[in-house]
């Protein structure tokens, strides 16, 4: 949904309880309708704050592999993308949008150049399936680019839902299938 359009649902039905709640009043006020009104508009703000904390991705130990600079850089890249969550969701501008969805690209492609040199060097056996999935991922993030260019909206949920199931994904799968090799061959 258009950002804009969902804030003003949100407003219009905070409007509509403190209108139903100003009547109920007005009406009697111990009808227990207006109490419940009172208590869903007393606990809106929670539940707000606690369907927002549901959109951001949360580091997880699970998620180690082992290996701490690679560890480092997936925390920066699940950091980088709550920090596009946050340009998102508070409407902040096309040019923040814009930087942090940049910054999120192209310490992507840092971080899999890192990993790619370290199983190259290393010879690892699944070097060349491991790199397809990370080329795979970079072409998906360009077509998202692409969109955005057409409608910001749509590019960036797209591009937020794909990017933190994704990394999760490949960081508690993928990733951790060279685990024990490169901890053998001593990187750390
Ligand atoms: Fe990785
Ligand atoms: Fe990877």
């Amino acid at each position: 949904m258009n950002k804009n359009l969902s804030m003003f649902g949100v407003a219009l039905l905070i409007l509509t309880l403190v209108t139903a709640v100003i009547l109920g009043f007005m009406a009697g006020p111990t009808s227990p309708l207006t109490w419940l009104l009172v208590a869903v508009l007393i606990a809106l703000p929670f539940l707000h704050r606690k369907l927002s904390e549901k959109q951001y991705l949360v580091w997880k130990d699970e998620y180690s592999v082992g290996i701490n600079s690679i560890d480092e850089q997936h925390k920066r890249l699940v950091n980088l993308i709550n920090q596009l969550q946050t340009a998102v969701k508070y409407s902040t501008g096309e040019t923040y949008e814009r930087e942090a969805l940049d910054e999120l690209v192209d310490y992507t492609k840092t971080h899999f150049n890192y990993e790619e040199g370290l199983m190259e060097q290393n010879g690892y056996p699944d070097f060349e399936p491991h790199k397809a999935q990370h080329q795979a991922m970079i072409r998906k993030v360009e077509e998202v680019l692409a969109e955005y260019e057409t409608n910001h909206d749509a590019a960036m949920k797209n591009a937020l839902d794909y990017l933190g199931d994704w990394l999760i994904n490949h960081i508690n799968g993928t990733d951790k299938e060279y685990s024990s090799f490169l901890i053998e061959k001593g990187v750390k």
